[in-house]
């Protein structure tokens, strides 16, 4: 049986008195603002956060695609398969995100990508952009899990960790590419070497990280 709130309230814009009307908890208004709670719907402030977020993701599938394509036309056949699956990966990320909003009562965005750039002046700025642009999802991200917390939406807040957890991978192994890169340098022998060792390093990361 629901639990009942024994506030009175207005309905209509007309005052109604416990005796008329016993509300459930997870309609009183009191309540609710008391305890900042919302019941199984998403807090507005969430579900546009979440959007925001949805839109980063999927502008990061698109950004590694076109990285990808660069990669594969410069003859970096390694660096291409590696963001063409890192595309595939953040595509992923967007499609949980919009499922979980969804469910949660609220409506996902499917958002329009803007076209990013499609020349590199080499393999480190194509990595020092993707690290560039993993600290900001990152910075985004902990945004939406500190507006979680303000509004105590624990539900969400414990979902987004698993997000929170995948940005130290993927900041990590940026990091880790642009050493090598900068042990590289020019030498096209090194870059030779890079390029067909990449996958080995994403995959032993992985590795590490499910460990
Ligand atoms: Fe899903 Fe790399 O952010």
């Amino acid at each position: 049986m629901a639990r009942r709130c024994q506030a009175t309230s207005t309905r209509g814009g007309s005052r109604v008195s416990k005796s008329e009307v016993l509300l459930t908890f997870d309609e009183c208004p009191r309540v609710r603002a008391r305890l900042g709670y919302f019941g199984d719907m998403m807090h507005e402030s969430i579900s546009l956060a979440l959007n925001q977020q949805i839109a980063l993701e999927g502008q990061s599938s698109h950004t590694y695609l076109t990285m990808a394509v660069w990669a594969e036309t410069k003859g970096f056949d390694g660096v291409a398969d590696f963001l063409y699956a890192h595309a595939e990966e953040e595509r992923q990320h967007m499609l949980k995100l919009m499922r979980f909003v969804n469910e949660r009562g609220a409506v996902a965005t499917v958002p329009s990508i803007h076209a990013g750039p499609t020349e590199y002046n080499g393999l480190r700025e194509v990595f020092e952009s993707i690290l560039a642009h993993e600290t900001r999802v990152t910075e985004n991200i902990n945004g939406v899990v500190d507006l979680c917390l303000q509004v105590k939406d624990y539900t969400t807040h414990n979902f987004m960790q698993w997000y929170v957890g995948e940005q130290i991978e993927e900041e990590a192994l940026a990091r880790k590419l642009l050493d090598k890169l900068a042990l590289a340098g020019d030498d096209h022998g090194a870059l030779y070497l890079f390029d067909r060792d990449i996958l080995s390093v994403m995959g032993g990361m992985q590795a590490n990280a499910g460990a």
